[in-house]
């Protein structure tokens, strides 16, 4: 997958997205990224990209020209156009399932107020929010969405099982997981996970996802029935 980013603040994409598994993904070639400078696209000599809103208020709004002659210069036919905003559909793992089908992703970071609204409406594919609280620019929303879209592209992880089996993967939250020793201070590791019968490891896995889940996020058992129709409906939750 290609990815391009559009900020005001390409540094501050230096390091998370060089460590890890993102630094596999891209060594490998399975994530092609590259971080452009918006004022690049700037028409001064002061590589200005915002201007004060009409009708006054605080802050200032990004401006038309360098995004649509950034978008126009980085997008094919191929390209999903994603402006992150905290007005936008919520990211979730869903959606980084949806995104990770892509074949090339163009972010659109804001900064200041936003930016001009013939920009949402003539350019972008898709409003992507990474939660209900409002960050200072886009950067790093972006930095989660390639984050989590980048360990669903195949290959990328070492097992890719590890991502059909994690938290949202069905719905639920992931189950509890152990390690060595199986005994610390005290506390005991359920022998179940100590038996090697796997049918009887997956029952209890299952059993014990949907407990957490029901206890920790009962939003998600309840988007889990409503998104299930009468015929597909189960029963376990
Ligand atoms: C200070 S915010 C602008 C907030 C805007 N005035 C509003 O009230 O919706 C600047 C930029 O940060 C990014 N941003 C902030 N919070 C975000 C969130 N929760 N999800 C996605 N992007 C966000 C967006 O790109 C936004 O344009």
């Amino acid at each position: 997958m290609r990815v391009d980013v559009l900020t005001l603040f390409p540094a501050m994409f230096v390091g998370p997205l060089d460590e890890s598994i993102i630094r596999r993904a891209r060594d490998s070639g399975r994530l092609q990224l590259a971080v452009h400078d918006l004022r690049n696209w700037a028409h001064d000599r002061h590589r200005t990209v915002d201007d004060e809103p009409y009708g006054g208020g605080p802050g200032m709004v990004l401006k038309c020209e360098p995004i649509f002659e950034a978008v126009e210069a980085l997008s094919s036919a191929a390209t999903r156009v994603v402006m992150l905003t905290p007005a936008g559909r919520p990211f979730a793992q869903a959606v980084a399932r949806e995104m990770a089908q892509c074949e090339h992703l163009l972010l659109l970071c804001g900064s200041y107020e936003g930016f001009d609204e013939r920009i949402r409406q003539t350019l972008v594919h898709e409003e992507l929010s990474i939660g209900d609280y409002v960050l200072t620019n886009g950067a790093l929303p972006a930095m989660v969405l390639i984050d989590a879209v980048t360990r669903l592209l195949p290959g990328v992880l070492g097992d890719d099982a590890s991502a059909v089996d994690e938290s949202f993967s069905h719905g639920l939250l992931e189950y509890p997981q152990y390690t060595r020793p199986p005994e610390f201070r005290g506390m005991s590791v359920p022998p179940v996970l100590l038996s090697g019968n796997h049918a009887v490891i997956a029952q209890w896995r299952q059993a014990q996802a949907e407990i957490r889940t029901r206890q920790q996020r009962p939003d998600l058992v309840e988007n889990k029935r409503s998104a299930e129709t009468p015929a597909n409906r189960t029963n376990e939750l």
